[in-house]
């Protein structure tokens, strides 16, 4: 007799995103006409940039002579995109990361989830709350959790609620934790993290032996110079920070698959015996023995970001998603929402200020405006009252979006 893994059986409902597709099947299904308006899921909808698809083609080329063909590559990832990124994400900016401690892989969404492995059983993970599901879910799966509870968290895992009332960036709990997930630029609330809070994570993390598992993967939205790109722009960071990036949200890359996580040489976490072990040899392990990296092809597209026009045509299209932010922004404020984010996230994260809860504000927009939004109340308890709206989408999209909205609203 096989046995399931029960920890599946604890997870609610389906991942949020899957819900959301199915409302939108069974709305198209009754009213096959309606053309919807999608700024649900942030995925992007500008095409790669030229720079992106000549290396690609360039790849697939090599790819198709005996000579330049090429089969297994390192698992790691090739030097010439670990450099590239060594370079231009961190040296540049005056932040001391090298090559070998880069692992290219195929998302953050499945390095954020895996990492996990590498830990112990026994650590107290927490999270933000509202959390993008991933780190959650993970969890639960690896049996990591108690139970779903009342209050829409799961026994086990601390939650750190983000509010307007805090800029949605959470109090150090109270209570002891190991490793704590960070995702700045924030997905769902499109807050950042400033140099002083960030600090005081860090610092939290080395006087308490905590790792912090940083999700990054929306730096480029930055436009405020003050706020860092990286958590290791944070003295000592390198102690006690795992660094997630990746290409979807930067280049287009969603369904080009490209990421890279960041374990420094000198990262290190505890045997039971209270050993200090470093964290990058595990992980590599891991790595090696269940990934066999990404293609080559998509390699050297990912390392066409980096050149002098990739850098330009790569801004244009990450100018163009923040100029929509700016659009929702300001229309959304305009009928009276109440208004977060999109100034350095490619999010808007929205309350009526009525007392509408998320899903019910998320039929409305759907069957009165045929505009679809990510209720926020599938991201934590926190989230309830809130939609977010994702910048990602055709200009005219949003406009029209906004017209829409504004004949329920206004
Ligand atoms: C989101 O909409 O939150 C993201 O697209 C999810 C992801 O990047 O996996």
């Amino acid at each position: 007799m096989a046995f399931i893994n029960e920890n599946y059986l604890k997870l609610r409902g389906s991942y949020l995103f899957p819900e959301i597709s199915r409302r939108v099947r069974e709305y198209q299904k009754n009213h096959p006409d309606a053309e919807i308006i999608r700024m649900g899921i942030g995925d992007v909808t500008q095409p790669l940039s030229p720079a992106v698809v000549k290396a690609f083609r360039e790849g697939v080329e090599e790819m198709s002579r005996a000579e330049t063909f090429r089969g297994y590559g390192p698992e790691q990832g090739y030097e010439f995109l670990r450099e590239a990124i060594a370079e231009h994400d961190y040296r540049s900016r005056g932040t001391d990361i090298n090559a070998g401690e880069i692992f290219i892989s195929d998302g953050a969404k499945c390095d954020t989830g895996n990492i996990l492995e590498i830990f112990g059983h026994n650590n107290v993970i927490a999270v933000q709350d509202p959390v993008y599901p991933v780190y959650v879910d993970s969890s639960v799966m690896g049996g990591r959790t108690g139970e779903y509870l009342d209050n829409g968290y799961f026994g086990g895992l601390v939650y750190m609620p983000c509010t307007a009332e805090n800029n949605f960036i959470p109090e150090i709990p109270e209570r002891k934790i190991d490793i704590v997930f960070l995702c700045y630029p924030n997905n769902p609330t499109g807050a950042s993290a400033g140099r002083r809070e960030l600090k005081k994570w860090v610092d939290f993390a080395r006087n308490n032996k905590v790792i912090i598992l940083f999700d990054s993967a929306y730096e480029a939205y930055i436009t405020d110079p003050e706020i860092p790109h990286s958590i290791y722009e944070i003295e000592g960071a390198r102690e006690v920070a795992i660094e997630f990036r990746s290409f979807s949200k930067t280049a287009g890359f969603t369904g080009t698959r490209c990421a890279y996580t960041v374990i420094p040489e000198n990262l290190t976490a505890f045997t039971a015996a209270g050993e200090p072990k470093p964290l990058h040899p595990l992980w590599l392990r891991r790595q090696t023995t269940k990934f066999n990296g990404v293609s080559y092809p998509v390699q050297k597209a990912a390392a066409a970001i980096y050149s002098p026009e990739g850098k330009i045509q790569v801004r244009e299209t990450i100018n163009y998603y923040m100029e929509n932010a700016r659009v929702l922004r300001e229309g959304l404020g305009r009928m009276g929402f109440r208004v977060y984010g999109g100034i350095n996230a490619p999010y808007v994260w929205v309350n009526s200020g009525k007392g509408i809860g998320s899903w019910e504000l998320f039929d409305k927009l759907l069957h009165e405006a045929r505009v679809v939004c990510t209720p926020g109340s599938g991201f934590g308890p926190s989230g309830e009252g809130y939609i977010r709206f994702s910048a990602f989408a055709q200009r005219e999209n949003v406009i029209r979006a906004l017209e829409r909205i504004s004949s329920i609203y206004l």
